[in-house]
C-alpha cells in the first residue's frame, strides 16, 4: 500500500509574503515568486505600472514647486486615515510603503487608486499583484476629489520631488 502520500503542499507560497509591493528586486530573487499555483495569469508580481489605472482621473496636472498648502491637508489625512497600513519609508506595514511610490505609479494611477479602491482592486493588473503579496484588501477610504489630490502631494513631497 502506498502510505507515502505524505502531502507536499504549501511549500511554494513562503517566498513572497515578505515584500508586499515594497521590494522593487530585480527578476533574480523574484523568481520564485512566478511559482504560483498552476492557471495563475499574472505571472510575475507588477511592480511598477505604467498605467493611468481605471477611474475618473486621466489627466492630473502637477505643479512645481509643491504646493504646500496641500502637502500640509495631505499629510493629516495620511495620519489620520492611512498611517495605521502605510508607513513612509519603503517598509510594508499592513500595505506597501510609501516611499518611491510616486515613481512607481503614475499621479493619475494614484489618485484612481484612492477614490475608486475596490474597482482598483479588482481590474487593475498592479493591484491585483499587491494584493496577493499583502493579502490585505485595501479598504475604500472615501476620499474626495481634493483629499487624494492633496494626499498625492504629500506622497511627493515625501519621494523628495519640488
Ligand atoms: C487597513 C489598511 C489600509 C489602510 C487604512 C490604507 N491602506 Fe492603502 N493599501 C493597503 C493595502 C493592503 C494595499 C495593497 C493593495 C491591496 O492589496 O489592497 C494598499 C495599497 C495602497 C496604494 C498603492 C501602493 C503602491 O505601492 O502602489 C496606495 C497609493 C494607497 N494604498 C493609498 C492609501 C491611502 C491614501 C490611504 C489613506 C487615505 C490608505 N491607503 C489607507 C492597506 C491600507
Amino acid at each position: 500500500m502506498k502510505r507515502t502520500h505524505i502531502l507536499i503542499i504549501a511549500i511554494t507560497l513562503g517566498g513572497f509574503i515578505a515584500s508586499c509591493g515594497s521590494n522593487p528586486a530585480p527578476p533574480a530573487e523574484n523568481q520564485n515568486a512566478t511559482m504560483k499555483e498552476p492557471g495563475d495569469k499574472t505571472g510575475v508580481p507588477v511592480v511598477t505600472d505604467d498605467s493611468k489605472g481605471k477611474g475618473k482621473f486621466t489627466d492630473v496636472k502637477l505643479t512645481s514647486p509643491l504646493d504646500d498648502k496641500m502637502v500640509a491637508a495631505g499629510k493629516t489625512i495620511y495620519d489620520v486615515k492611512c498611517g495605521s497600513c502605510h508607513k513612509l519609508t519603503d517598509e510594508k506595514l499592513v500595505g506597501p510603503g510609501w516611499k518611491g511610490v510616486t515613481d512607481r505609479r503614475k499621479p493619475e494611477w494614484i489618485m484612481n487608486f484612492v477614490t475608486n479602491t475596490d474597482e482598483m482592486i479588482d481590474k487593475d493588473p498592479a493591484a491585483q499583484a499587491m494584493l496577493e503579496q499583502c493579502m490585505v484588501r485595501m479598504p475604500n477610504q472615501h476620499l474626495g476629489d481634493d483629499e487624494a489630490r492633496h494626499i498625492l502631494e504629500f506622497m511627493r513631497k515625501n519621494d523628495g520631488k519640488n
